[in-house]
């Protein structure tokens, strides 16, 4: 950014080592960690299995006492669903989420799709007949009718997941955050081994400013247009599988805007990071649609046949390697007709079949870790 008082680094290309020693971390990092770090060790002594579910944009800021910022479009609405597939399958789920982005059961009252007040009747107006538990007017604000059957379970799950203790919470706001955050929680669920998964839902900012160059105070408008330089940001997935959480099994989303580039790039990721698993999602078909990608030689378990069933699956060679690629579409859905509300008493939506196939996938997982542990 033109700042003449900020220094400008030395390389745009930035490894997630030299991020780490630069970057200053969340303030409250360590109550974070202590936090999850109680979090998994429960559900370690319980046998559970734990899955990390990234959801929502990161931000950049242009100054440090913030006025200005750039965001992306993400609302959360991929990881807040998924996460709530991952606790009815059973999992405990560490939810790291932009804060004030969308939240497992919450969302499916979000201000915009489903207000919440629109579902309560009107105390003025409202006669309490409907229930014993609404005929004090006074105490009570009731429900109205038409809206209890989609309420109900998604009431219930709601306070089975704050009461059953399987749910936790981590917010972030910037990229910066974001990344420490993301290395805190896998250092705190490394000791899951493969019962560990990591699904990176998150859409993360490619590019940030380094502290260095932030300027301290709102930027001036007085002296014309503005020129932002920016960094980018080190992919953090490469020291995740070699380093951080190298048992875990770990799923990233691509996500692309011209069709054509989709499965490319995915594989592209498969072969730079080396990890299990590339869903790929179009901007503007990811509501019904998805891909997965995945190098074959690294799922000897599972031929592909087996993994498409009915879907359809492309066989893919790259520089000698083998992967597959298979759509995940819901079925005779548009666009238009598919419904942010779903889930629980509404439509179909898709992260249910993509939550089953990553436990099928996940169990197949663990137990390669298993036999490979027996044959040692
Ligand atoms: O929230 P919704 O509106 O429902 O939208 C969901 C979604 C489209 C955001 C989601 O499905 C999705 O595609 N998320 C990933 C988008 C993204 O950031 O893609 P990417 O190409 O920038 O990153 C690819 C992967 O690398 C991601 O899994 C990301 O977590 C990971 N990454 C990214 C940046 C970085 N510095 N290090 C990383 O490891």
């Amino acid at each position: 950014m033109s700042d003449p008082s900020a220094s400008s680094s030395t390389s745009p290309k930035w490894s997630s080592d030299r991020f780490f020693q630069t970057q200053s971390a969340p303030s409250n990092l360590a109550e974070v960690s202590s936090a999850a770090s109680e979090f998994v060790q429960r559900h370690i002594k319980e046998g559970r299995r734990v899955v990390l579910v990234t959801s929502g944009g990161t931000t950049v800021p242009l100054e440090k006492n913030v006025v200005r910022f750039l965001d992306n479009f993400s609302a959360g609405t991929r990881g807040a669903t998924s996460a709530e597939y991952f606790l009815s399958a059973g999992y405990a789920v560490i939810f790291m989420s932009r804060q004030h982005s969308l939240a497992p059961y919450t969302r499916h009252y979000s201000h915009t799709t489903n207000p919440f007040l629109d579902l309560l009747a009107d105390p003025a107006t409202h006669v309490h007949t409907d229930s014993p538990a609404s005929t004090s007017g006074e105490d009570n604000i009731t429900v109205l009718k038409q809206h209890v059957a989609h309420l109900r379970p998604i009431l219930s799950a709601y306070h089975h997941a704050r009461t059953s203790g399987l749910l936790h919470t981590v917010p972030f706001v910037t990229v910066n955050d974001y990344l420490w955050l993301l290395r805190e929680m896998s250092r705190v669920m490394q000791p899951l081994g493969r019962n560990g998964m990591y699904y990176l839902a998150a859409a993360v900012s490619d590019f940030f400013i380094p502290s260095t160059n932030v300027p301290e105070h709102k930027i001036q408008s007085g002296k014309g247009s503005l020129v932002i330089e920016m960094d980018q940001v080190p992919k953090v997935l490469k020291p995740m599988v070699e380093k951080w959480v190298p048992e875990g099994y770990l799923v990233s989303f691509k996500l692309e805007t011209d069709p054509n580039l989709l499965i490319p790039k995915a594989v592209g990721a498969l072969q730079r990071y080396g990890h299990q698993l590339v869903i790929g999602n179009d901007l503007n078909r990811r509501k019904f649609e998805v891909v997965f990608v995945e190098r074959l030689s690294n799922t000897p378990a599972a031929k592909t046949e087996e993994r498409g069933g009915e879907r359809p699956v492309e066989r893919l060679h790259v520089e000698g390697e083998e992967f597959s690629a298979t759509w995940m579409r819901l079925a005779d859905s548009s666009p238009d007709e598919v419904n942010e509300g779903g889930g629980k008493g509404g439509e179909k939506e898709l992260e249910e079949d993509i939550i089953r196939e990553l436990c099928s996938r996940h169990e197949q997982w663990i137990a390669k870790g298993t036999a490979g542990a027996a044959s040692r």
